[in-house]
């Protein structure tokens, strides 16, 4: 099978110099794009920016902004039999990219920001990926109810939901803990556990 895997976070440039970004790491997709290596299927890892060595093997595609993102998944998502949309991307951006660095003047300063496209919400539509699709969702709240929100309204098979509330796991960690939700299944909790552990119990899970 071929797995495409979205991960890290995305950046919005403010001007030459500056951007917005998260604290998304990269080290859950690029754990996922290693355990569907280890399990003997062909990789696309479109990858935010991000201190990581993909695993090797894996066909990577490095982009910065959700625009870009949007772009490099929708070049290669119909070649893959299951899509992990793993990536935090940012939900939106500055309107406008100064062309020169932004001066200091005034004691208050506003943004202009709008939205970037939805690439979970694209796939079934815009997309027309017809292939297994994962969604993840990082929540500080209502973890199960949003996330059987996002499953229903984004086409999803499986929704990854994580509470990165939780002291210790999620963003930056090595560890994490997930509930899985399968579209007309029981949730399935896994961990708290490494990375890699939860990588390879997702994509056993999604090809079962
Ligand atoms: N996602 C995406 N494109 C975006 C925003 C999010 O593909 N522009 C994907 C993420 O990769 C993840 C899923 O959507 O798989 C959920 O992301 P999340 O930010 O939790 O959800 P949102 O749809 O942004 O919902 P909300 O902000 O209401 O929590």
């Amino acid at each position: 099978m071929k797995v495409l895997i979205t991960a890290g976070p995305t950046r919005e440039p403010i001007d030459p110099v500056r951007y917005l970004t998260n604290r998304s790491s990269g080290k859950m997709g690029y754990a996922l794009a290693g355990a569907a290596l280890a399990a003997g299927h062909e990789v696309i890892l479109i990858s935010g920016p991000v201190s990581l060595t993909p695993p090797g093997d894996t066909d990577i595609l490095r982009v910065e902004t959700a625009e870009e993102m949007f772009e490099a998944v929708a070049s290669r998502i119909l070649e893959a039999d299951a899509a992990i949309l793993c990536a935090a991307v940012a939900d939106y951006r500055p309107a406008e990219m100064a062309a020169e660095k932004i001066k200091k003047s005034d004691d208050e300063l506003t943004l202009t920001l709008v939205k970037t496209p939805d690439i979970l919400d694209s796939c079934r539509t815009e997309f027309g990926f017809d292939g297994i699709l994962v969604g993840f969702a990082a929540e500080t709240e209502n973890v199960e109810s949003n996330a059987l929100d996002k499953l229903r309204r984004k086409g999803c098979d499986f929704l990854v939901a994580n509470d990165v509330s939780l002291p210790g796991l999620g963003f930056d960690s090595d560890d994490n803990a997930v509930v899985i939700y399968a579209k007309g299944g029981s949730p399935e909790s896994i961990g708290p556990a490494s990375k890699s552990d939860i990588a390879a119990e997702i994509v056993a899970r999604i090809f079962a």
